[in-house]
């Protein structure tokens, strides 16, 4: 078995922190997403891993590397363009012919792995094997309709209302999909969807199994999103305090201080992390927030929200439901004209009293 994990494409919905970023590279309770898809690989057992990657590549494999860190082999597959799911398993068609993967979307979240999902593949070896949840807006996802147990349609992004069982950014395959894949015609989204792939196979007679996912999972697209793995991943982080912590701080609940971060005269209020040299002073922390490595927040009140490294974050009463990119500053200003100034880049989202 390998795995296939789909690393293009563009992040619109999540800019302007994908201008600069990959999107499967955000970090989530301090990792980034691709990383907790890279790990559940591991646990279930895969090894050899493609990684499809478009126009953010070199940052992927700047981060990802040859996936030893992880015990995998990372074969990376670059697409011309992120021109959809089936076109990327097209483009990695020298990767997968031959033998059963799991295509994993590497902007999806999954708090129980995927060790059951190919097991199950394994036990009943269908052509393809989905995972479904139910979703309040069907419209966002590719959807299935059942009879039974039985899979009869799939729609992606349906306009009309015709299921509320989304499919979850988890796939097991055989090859056949290639073939299936090779059929499409572009999408009116002009993508080749995967979703109609498996709609071919069924038309055609191959087995195509379906089963509810239990666990929690999560589409990272929106910034709304994020905020709500990031809750979900602290949610279930190991305590550990390596950094310091002086006699006038507090921490409670599920924290992690990592190594060279340094809280002083601070509340932090679990789940929270405070990443590698982050140094927090005068501040209270959490709950559900999780701030990168090699930041300085003093004077501040910082709760669900996610800081990426290098930010500066100083005398702000309060932030919440906030993603700030890398190296952001965000400062209390001393005006008495109740004037604001703002460097920010494009599509910047701001809130103001
Ligand atoms: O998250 C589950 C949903 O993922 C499914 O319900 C839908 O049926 C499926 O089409 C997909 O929908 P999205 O519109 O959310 O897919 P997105 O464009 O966000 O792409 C998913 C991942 O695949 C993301 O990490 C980017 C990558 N990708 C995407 C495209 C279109 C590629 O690597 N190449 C591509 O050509």
């Amino acid at each position: 078995m390998k795995a296939l994990v789909l690393s293009g494409g563009e992040g619109s919905r999540l800019r302007p922190i994908t201008h600069t970023n990959a999107k499967q590279l955000i970090p989530v309770a301090n990792k980034p997403i691709l990383f907790h898809a890279l790990e559940a690989i591991r646990d279930a057992g895969i090894v050899e891993t493609g990684l499809v990657v478009g126009a953010t590549a070199d940052e992927i494999r700047a981060a990802v590397g040859d996936g030893s860190a992880w015990g995998l082999r990372v074969t990376y597959i670059p697409q011309e363009a992120p021109l959809g799911l089936a076109h990327a398993v097209l483009t990695a068609r020298e990767f997968v012919a031959g033998q059963p993967f799991v295509m994993y979307l590497g902007d999806n979240v999954l708090l129980d792995g995927i060790t059951r999902f190919v097991e199950e593949f394994e036990r009943h070896r269908p052509s393809a094997q989905i995972f479904l949840a139910r979703v309040p807006e069907p419209e966002r996802f590719g959807v299935a309709m059942l009879e039974g147990d039985r899979v009869v349609r799939l729609v992606e992004k349906p306009k009309e209302p015709i299921s509320d069982l989304a499919l979850v950014g988890v796939y097991l395959f055989d090859d056949t999909i290639l073939e299936a894949a090779a059929t499409l015609k572009p999408s009116w989204r002009g993508e080749l969807e995967i979703t109609e792939a498996i709609q071919h196979l069924i038309d055609t007679g191959r087995t195509v199994r379906a089963q509810m996912v239990e666990g929690w999972w999560k589409d990272t697209g929106r910034p709304e999103d994020l905020l709500e793995a990031n809750r979900m991943m602290l949610s279930v982080q190991e305590p550990r305090i390596e950094g310091e912590v002086d006699a006038a701080s507090s921490l409670s609940g599920n924290v992690v201080v990592d190594r060279g971060a340094k809280v002083i005269r601070s509340e932090i209020l679990g789940p929270a992390v405070i990443g590698e040299g982050t140094a927090v002073e005068d501040s209270v922390i959490g709950p559900d927030a999780s701030v990168y490595f090699g930041c300085t927040v003093s004077g501040s009140r910082v709760e669900d929200s996610i800081v990426m490294e290098g930010c500066t974050i100083a005398g702000v009463r309060g932030l919440r439901g906030s993603i700030l990119g890398k190296h952001v500053e965000v400062r209390h200003a001393q005006a008495d004209d109740g004037m604001h100034r703002l460097i920010v880049g494009d599509q910047s989202h701001i809130e103001v009293d």
